[in-house]
């Protein structure tokens, strides 16, 4: 296993790796890792011969007031997890490295980055795009595996890629959730065993909307899975029914649409989503 702080011992390991015409695969992560990302890692070694996993807290995708400084940090248990699960290479960059001196270039996704969580982090699909694009570009991989929990950063991703001409296939990889429903996430470490236990109520009311979308007028089930939240102790930034490629929010159903969430319980905010027709069938 090669850990690579800088941007010099990443690229003299990956010609090595690129010399013997091996297949690369990136994970993007800011540490804190779990079995979501376990099962991504495991899944990027399927398809390539060696993955690099980035672990890098990214102050540029946290806004004034976010969780930057408690954002939780555990590198030695991050390193053990990524070489079980089949990673060769950690990339895990200093913020010098990653923003040189002087660094002014932002990467804007448009409209997509401004809706959902972006009506809420005004800067932070900016920080994530720009971030992004850097990695892409410095490691060069032939797949790049997003988890899809984070169903919004996907479809800004994939927009980049294919507009900027990057040649990384973007893969979405399904969300992994706790027995009871819980996605997981990094940031449900924040969470109080009391919140813990309200928690699941999240991916019910996602399970329930979408079993009424489909017969029922879309605003009425939209405000009753709001109402739910907000009596389960959920202080609701939204829950839309989006399209599932361009995130355009729908009055109406229609096939391949999709519910997203986010919603604070006390101080952590979680977000989740969901397929209609998965949902049903
Ligand atoms: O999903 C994340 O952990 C981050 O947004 C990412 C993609 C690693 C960029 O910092």
């Amino acid at each position: 296993m090669i850990i690579a702080n800088d941007l010099e011992t990443l690229q003299n390991s990956l010609l090595e790796i690129a010399k013997n015409g091996k297949k690369i695969a990136l994970v993007p992560t800011m540490g804190a890792l779990h079995t979501g990302h376990a099962s991504l890692i495991t899944q990027a070694k399927e398809m390539t011969d060696c993955v690099v996993v980035s672990i890098f807290v990214n102050p540029t995708q946290f806004g004034k007031n976010e969780d930057y400084s408690i954002y939780p940090r555990t590198f030695d248990d991050d390193v053990k997890l990524a070489q079980q699960s089949g990673a060769e290479i950690i990339y895990a960059p200093t913020v010098e490295d990653m923003y040189t001196n002087g660094f002014s270039t932002i990467i804007s996704v448009g409209d997509m980055g401004k809706i959902l969580c972006g009506k809420f982090r005004p800067s932070h699909f900016d920080g994530v795009a720009t971030v992004v694009t850097k990695l892409l570009l410095r490691i060069m991989p032939h797949i790049a595996i997003f988890g899809m929990k984070d169903y919004q950063q996907l479809c800004v991703i994939e927009r980049l890629v294919s507009d900027l001409d990057i040649p990384t296939e973007i893969v979405g990889a399904p969300i992994i959730r706790e027995e009871d429903g819980l996605a997981l996430s990094s940031r449900n470490r924040y969470l109080s065993p009391d919140e813990r236990k309200i928690a699941p109520i999240l991916y019910k009311t996602l399970q329930n909307t979408a079993h009424n979308l489909k017969s029922n007028n879309v605003s009425e089930i939209l405000a009753k899975g709001i109402a739910d939240l907000t009596e389960a102790g959920y202080k609701v930034e939204y829950l839309e029914l989006c399209d599932s490629f361009t995130l355009a929010p729908l009055a109406e159903y229609e096939e391949g649409s999709r519910l997203l969430v986010a919603a604070w319980l006390g101080k952590t905010r979680l977000i989740d989503n969901m397929s209609v027709e998965e949902n049903n069938d």
